[in-house]
């Protein structure tokens, strides 16, 4: 059995004194982690050094939303994922649908990215989904298969520290989570496409799921067999509602899961 991730996006919200409050108010709701459900907040960049020192030694693990494709060199305006290492993150979120609909990311550049963030020690948080324009005419397979396809054009299954997230572009933000027979569907079609690859890596590929993640669906969505956890969006902004959803995954991952 798989260990389980809890991703919060904290997207661009903010600041130095309401993300003390939220790191506080989380701490406070959790109380003592359990390891079989991994707990992460991506603040935006400026506050990386921040929640590095709020959540040492708290079992709460810190993670960003972007990196630069580069480990170092002439990019003004880019962050370095060996600069994220260093001021205490672990994680980075790549491909987020926000960053190809406001940024023109593409798929290649999110496998460069992936590539990079590994190469710096970092775990990438892939992130694949459809729009509903490209659900709505049937190609929702099509898509998800480029795009993975295009990240392993990158990265390899030998490196294993790679976790996969389905967020449907039509999910994000709109209050309106995919169904969890949606969900399981999708989740199960990526696995099968990376067991083409490599059945091992696939089969422990954690692939979590995003949009539109809240109290009232949580549950449902986390029952799904093929699903390994939740990256959250406004409900990870909320200390009480964000613990809630991660005792509803705890609840969903047996005993021996680790
Ligand atoms: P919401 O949970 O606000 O829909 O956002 C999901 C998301 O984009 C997580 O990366």
């Amino acid at each position: 059995m798989n260990k389980k991730w809890l991703i919060g996006n904290w997207k661009m919200h903010g600041n130095l004194a309401s993300n003390k409050a939220l790191i506080e108010g989380i701490r406070a709701e959790l109380g003592q982690p359990d390891e079989r459900v991994a707990l992460v907040v991506c603040p935006a960049f400026p506050y990386l050094f921040q929640l590095a020192e709020l959540t040492r030694d708290s079992g709460i693990e810190v993670g960003v939303q972007n990196v630069s494709d580069h480990l170092q060199g002439a990019y003004t305006g880019e962050t370095s994922p060996l600069m994220v290492k260093e001021l205490g993150g672990s994680f980075t979120i790549i491909g987020h649908s926000e960053r190809r609909q406001y940024q023109g990311e593409n798929d290649g550049l999110m496998g460069r990215k992936a590539l990079a963030a590994i190469d710096a020690g970092l775990i990438p948080v892939i992130c694949v989904g459809e729009t509903a324009e490209e659900r709505d005419s049937g190609r929702t397979h099509e898509v998800l298969a480029r795009q993975l396809d295009a990240a392993f054009g990158y990265i390899r299954t030998a490196h294993d520290k790679i976790i996969l997230a389905y967020e449907p572009r039509w999910a994000i933000g709109t209050g309106i989570a995919a169904t969890p027979e949606i969900v399981q569907t999708e989740h199960e079609f990526l696995r099968q496409r990376i067991a083409i690859r490599d059945k091992d890596f696939a089969a422990k590929l954690p692939i979590i799921y995003g949009g539109s993640v809240k109290v009232s669906n949580a549950t449902s969505i986390f029952s799904m067999p093929d699903v390994d956890g939740g990256l959250i969006g406004s409900a990870a902004l909320n200390a009480r509602e964000f613990i809630t959803i991660y005792r509803e995954l705890l609840n969903s991952t047996p005993a021996e899961a680790a």
